[in-house]
């Protein structure tokens, strides 16, 4: 077989990388968005086990502020991924992708005046930091939904937990793949024996209590 060269190639990775894009000047500021919506915006941050009840909690919250005239947005985890993350799957890499994509999508959606309810597992401490660290200060709220994962288990609204047990689904969480509980979060809320909408009504005290 003769040894001829049929190809050559140079991998490019600046064209993939931010060294020739500068940041473009806008003229119309966060401040003067947020004004017009008559609200200071907010990121709250959800974060608990599959079947913690962050979803419902978010639905109630969002249902609140809405019928009071706020701005509001929910970013859930099971939608998110149906389309912006649906390229994602539940290894740590994917999952550590998953809350940096929907971290920036709250900074904008913050930028443009909205208060964004995040409704993700989001398990490891260090991503949930960054997200708090890329939004203004005092418009980040960590709450903990914190539900046992015998709870979460016997309450397994999606049949995950049964399947995940049977070893049918792999790195699920609590079962399979770590969850680090916050360690200092704005709020801890515990869901058995709790109604979702005073849970609700303690996250509206939180962002009502803002100077
Ligand atoms: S996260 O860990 O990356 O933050 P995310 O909140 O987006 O998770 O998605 C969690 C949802 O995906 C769960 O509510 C559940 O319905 C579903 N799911 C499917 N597979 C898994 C898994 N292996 N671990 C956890 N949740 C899973």
């Amino acid at each position: 077989m003769a040894n001829l060269t049929v190809g050559a190639a140079m991998i490019d990775l600046p064209l993939y990388r931010t060294e020739n894009i500068r940041w473009q000047a806008l003229e119309v500021s966060r401040k003067s968005r947020a004004a017009l919506l008559n609200q200071r915006p907010a990121v709250v941050w959800l974060t608990g086990l599959s079947g913690s009840g962050k979803s419902t909690i978010a639905n109630s919250v969002e249902k609140l502020l809405n019928g009071k005239g706020r701005s509001t947005y929910v970013l859930d985890g099971d939608n998110i991924r149906h389309g912006l993350n649906r390229d994602l799957g539940f290894t740590n890499e994917d999952r550590i992708e998953n809350i940096r994509r929907v971290a920036e999508v709250a900074k904008l959606m913050a930028d443009a005046g909205l208060i964004v309810l995040v409704s993700f597992i989001s398990p490891f401490r260090a991503e949930r930091q960054l997200a708090r660290e890329m939004m203004e200060k005092g418009e980040f709220f960590e709450i903990f939904i914190d539900t046992p994962i015998e709870e979460c288990a016997k309450r397994d609204p999606k049949g995950l937990y049964k399947r995940a047990m049977a070893g049918e689904i792999k790195h699920f969480t609590g079962i399979s793949s770590p969850y680090e509980p916050p360690e200092n979060p704005e709020l801890c809320l515990r869901t058995v024996d709790s109604d979702p909408y005073q849970l609700a009504i303690q996250i509206e005290a939180l962002l009502d209590a803002r100077p």
